[in-house]
């Protein structure tokens, strides 16, 4: 039983899997692996890029194991600070510390004899990757404060779209750790080096979003936004499909997509962006220009220089951004702590090219 199963009235045998789609020989390869693995009681480590399936592929491990019918318990370990997150996972009796005025449930145990899902893990602190090993060697934990061990028992997938090898070179993550959580590895592709999923995957997110919005026509998608989709590298994975999908099948049209999903070279980009900022008619606020708005503009008035100006900075900001990222668009959003979709309607609003 998981979150979204409580909510509908079909029998735990009855929920379905949700299904993961893609036609290409790496998706292929996933899938196998999930049915080999999914009924056995080993730990898995899931790798691959943000927005790849990691969730979904551990999702659908846990409907074909045999906990099918117990908790899928999800933790994201970058979500939260270390202190939070550890009483998140193990909670707390009453009185372990000022503020813990009643004993609170820890998410293991939640998700005792179910599945536990601890996405990121890349980011656990020391301290937490020492009690999660604990876990995996004595099946026992003990809850902030608590005086006794309780026995545990779940199965564990991880989920990482960091590389734990090197994390392990600069000493920050356990070895001992890591040759626990790899007991079977399941890397999912980033969405560029299986294109061939890319039709599919469209025809799907255009089913699931025409009858999820009520559209009941479906919006022709053109060869050339097909062309588009095939070109363009998808940084964000199917996540970012998914997303685009959304739009389409919201706004009923396709022509935003060119503006959205921008090809061409990182490393231009980055001389364009500083062009664009120079070529900027209200770069500078010095007094003389000021003065200048006020004597010689009269078609602007008090609130237009205020959103010239915070457009400034804030264009200013996302070219920032993006050089310190490279032109990594995602990176720069959450540099910006906006969402990448804000993010890529301010470039397309700002004509950051
Ligand atoms: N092969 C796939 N088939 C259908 N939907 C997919 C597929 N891969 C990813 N998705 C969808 O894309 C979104 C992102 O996937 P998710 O599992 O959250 O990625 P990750 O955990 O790697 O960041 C989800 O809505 C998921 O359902
Ligand atoms: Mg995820």
């Amino acid at each position: 039983m998981n979150d979204s199963s409580l909510s509908n009235e079909k029998s735990f045998w009855e929920i379905e899997c949700p299904e993961i789609i893609g036609e290409s020989d790496a998706i292929k390869s996933v899938q196998e692996k999930i049915k080999k693995v999914a009924d056995k009681n080993v730990t898995v480590l899931i790798r691959g890029e943000s927005g790849t399936g990691k969730e979904l592929v551990a999702r659908n491990i846990h409907c074909k194991s045999q906990r099918k019918e117990e908790n899928f318990v999800h933790v994201n370990c970058a979500a939260l600070p270390s202190e939070l997150l550890e009483s998140e996972l193990f909670g707390y009796r009453r009185g372990a510390f000022t503020g813990a005025t009643y004993n609170k449930l820890g998410k293991f145990e939640k998700a005792n004899r179910g599945i536990f899902f601890l996405d990121e893990i890349g980011a656990l602190s020391h301290s937490l990757q020492a009690k999660i090993l604990q876990i995996l060697e004595d099946k026992k934990m003990s809850r902030l404060g608590g005086i006794n061990d309780i026995p545990i028992d779940v199965r564990i997938i991880a989920a990482t779209n960091s590389n734990l090898e090197e994390k392990i070179t600069k000493g920050d993550f356990r070895t001992d750790l890591y040759y626990r959580l790899n007991v079977i590895s399941i890397e999912v592709p980033p969405l560029r080096d299986r294109k061939d999923d890319i039709p599919v995957l469209t025809n799907h997110f255009m089913g699931k979003f025409s009858d999820e919005l009520g559209k009941k026509d479906c919006i022709q998608i053109d060869d050339s936004v097909k062309e588009h989709f095939q070109k363009y590298d998808w940084p964000g994975n199917v996540r970012e499909l998914e997303n685009i999908m959304k739009g389409i099948i919201a706004l009923q049209k396709t022509d935003f997509v060119y503006a959205d999903l921008k090809l061409g070279k990182p490393a231009d980009k980055e001389e364009e962006c500083l062009d664009a900022k120079s070529r900027n008619l209200f770069q500078i606020w010095d007094d003389s220009k000021i003065k200048k708005m006020i004597t010689d503009r009269r078609d602007i008035n008090l609130k237009t220089i205020r959103g010239y100006y915070i457009a400034d900075v804030e264009r200013q900001a996302i070219c920032k951004a993006l050089e310190l990222t490279q032109w990594n668009r995602k990176s720069a959003a959450q540099l910006l702590r906006v969402s990448y979709k804000t993010l890529l309607n301010r470039i397309d609003e700002y004509n950051i090219v």
